[in-house]
């Protein structure tokens, strides 16, 4: 019920740029502290509603069919939902028997609620007692670089989780800026001059193309 819940606590919501909160947990490969977890690595930190539900088994099914793609991207998968470990341990095994895929990356058990409220994934106006669907993007300095949240009867797109995760790392590498739609391989956008000399130097440049001063692509 909405009135046991501690308003304050449940509006937390990280947002893009904050240091991702640390917190301990207990998770299906054992106990982390997230400030010591995965160093270096990017995380994909994302919750679903419930164990043992259709919607969340096609989403995980998704994260396990495609975690090569995740380590190619130097990045560690971190599930969580409110359900216990045995609960967590019990759809693992029910999915790995029916279908063969194996849920192999850490989910937390969160049956406390204490990350989904430090990550605002519990949305009461959704569901009081479930977390949405969350995706959070941690870069290697544990910073909040992109969030999403669904509700609970839509689930995500993979395809666009690892294209947002892999514009985000070839935008810093670049230093540069995707445009709608992009996609690895496709031209980027390089940032728009600052001052008049950035600007006469734009209009000089001609190693990229330009649309206007203000509108530049190149290939990378
Ligand atoms: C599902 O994963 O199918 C689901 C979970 C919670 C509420 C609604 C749907």
């Amino acid at each position: 019920m909405e009135a046991d819940l501690n308003i304050q606590e449940v509006n937390a919501m990280p947002r893009i740029g904050d240091n991702a909160p640390d917190f301990e947990a207990v998770t299906t490969t054992g106990k982390i502290k997230f400030s010591e977890f995965a160093i270096d690595k990017w995380v994909i930190m994302f919750s679903h509603p419930a164990d043992f539900t259709p919607v969340c088994t096609t989403e995980l099914t998704g994260f396990a069919k495609r975690k090569g793609e995740f380590d190619a991207l130097n990045t560690q998968l971190l599930g969580l939902s409110i359900d216990s470990i045995h609960s967590h341990l019990g759809w693992v095994q029910n999915v790995r028997e029916n279908t063969g895929v194996y849920f192999d990356f850490p989910i937390i058990a969160d049956i406390d609620m204490k990350v989904a409220k430090l990550y605002g994934m519990l949305q009461p106006n959704e569901s009081e007692t479930a977390a949405v669907r969350a995706v959070f993007f941690i870069d290697p300095k544990k910073k909040i670089r992109l969030v999403m949240y669904y509700p609970l009867n839509v689930g995500r797109n993979m395809n666009e989780i690892l294209r947002s995760l892999e514009a985000l790392q070839i935008s810093d590498k670049h230093k540069v800026a995707m445009p709608l739609d992009w996609k690895k391989g496709d031209k980027v956008i390089v940032g728009p001059p600052k001052t008049l000399d950035e600007l006469n130097a734009r209009l000089a440049d001609d190693s990229v193309e330009k649309v206007d001063w203000y509108l530049a692509m190149k290939n990378i």
